[in-house]
């Protein structure tokens, strides 16, 4: 097992709840650490930068919509195997899907607005960290 970082966003749903304390300590909880984090406002065009991977996809405009409604917290996961540990404890994308104890199950209001965002693979993950943090804002 390789230390790894990944790119998790806790998006509008779950910071208009209140709930980042509580999803912060899920990630800790399961050994992963915060290594860089901040609170911003995206615009809808910036969201949309983001989720290119997604435009032709159907729910695209709602998705940048909803990411640009309200505050997102973007952060650095650290740990052994962050991509796939991270990608456990948010749980499913839809909740009706996600397992007992995960954030989505826990927090999330449907397959849209589902509390958290985390990368699918290192090579997203690179890109996805240098999408909001220069290498100067991120402390292991
Ligand atoms: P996320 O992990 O951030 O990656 C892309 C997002 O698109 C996903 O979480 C969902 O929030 C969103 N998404 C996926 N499928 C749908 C859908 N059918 N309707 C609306 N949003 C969706």
């Amino acid at each position: 097992m390789a230390t790894e970082r990944t790119l998790s966003i806790i998006k509008p749903d779950a910071t208009s709840r209140n709930l980042t304390g509580k999803i912060n300590a899920k990630f800790e909880e399961a050994g992963l650490r915060i290594v860089a984090q901040k609170r911003i406002q995206l615009s809808k065009e910036q969201a949309g930068e983001f989720y290119k991977v997604h435009a032709e996809r159907p729910f695209y405009g709602e998705l940048c919509e909803f990411m640009a409604s309200g505050p997102v917290v973007v952060q650095v996961l650290e740990g052994e195997s962050a991509i796939t540990k991270n990608r456990e404890v948010m749980g499913a994308t839809n909740p009706a899907d996600a397992d007992e104890g995960t954030i989505r199950a826990e927090f999330a209001e449907s397959v849209g607005e589902n509390s958290v965002h985390g990368s699918d693979a290192p090579e997203t993950a690179a890109e996805e960290i240098a999408f909001f943090f220069s290498g100067l804002e991120i402390v292991g």
